[in-house]
């Protein structure tokens, strides 16, 4: 039921000084952080974390703008996350991505779009791991539990 997602505010997200406003849409939400870092991306990073994209003709560009400033990786978790925090964050292109989400709010690129979330389950599992290691993990139960979602968890 619970699910995590890898989550980057990216180099745009953190020279534009949107780190905050992102973050505070995610807890505002009710998902949890359990893990956070800010580090500088590395060209050997990002090969690994965006392999399926590197043969892409994109791939250089997208490499030189994730290691080219500071970015915040996150691991957030709640009910459906995966899910939950790819509708947050709106589509790719920040052109198309819809009003209330945070591309469609604050992105006017494809490239410069200032989120990455996981795209399922799968690769968020691989993607946390590219990033941190189990021990930076720190899950908890909030102690508001009992107001974010009715007792049968469905509901
Ligand atoms: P992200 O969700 O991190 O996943 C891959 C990233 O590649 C994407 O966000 C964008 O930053 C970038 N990207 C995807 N498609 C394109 C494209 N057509 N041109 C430039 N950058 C892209």
């Amino acid at each position: 039921m619970l699910e995590r997602s890898l989550v980057l505010l990216k180099p745009d997200c953190v020279q534009r000084r949107l780190v905050g406003r992102v973050i505070s849409r995610f807890e505002e939400k009710g998902l949890k952080i359990i893990a956070v870092k800010l580090i500088a991306v590395t060209p050997e990073l990002a090969r690994r974390h965006y392999a399926e994209h590197v043969e892409k003709p994109f791939y250089p560009g997208l490499e030189t703008y994730i290691t080219g400033g500071p970015t915040i990786a996150m691991v957030v978790e709640g009910p459906q996350a995966v899910a939950v925090v790819r509708k947050m964050v709106g589509a790719t292109n920040g052109l198309e991505a819809a009003s209330g989400t945070v591309r469609g709010d604050f992105s006017t690129s494809n490239q410069m779009n200032l989120v990455h979330a996981s795209d399922g389950p799968e690769s968020a599992a691989r993607e946390i791991g590219v990033f941190f290691r189990e021990d930076e993990l720190c899950p908890y139960v909030p102690t508001i539990r009992p107001w974010l979602r009715a007792p049968d968890a469905d509901a």
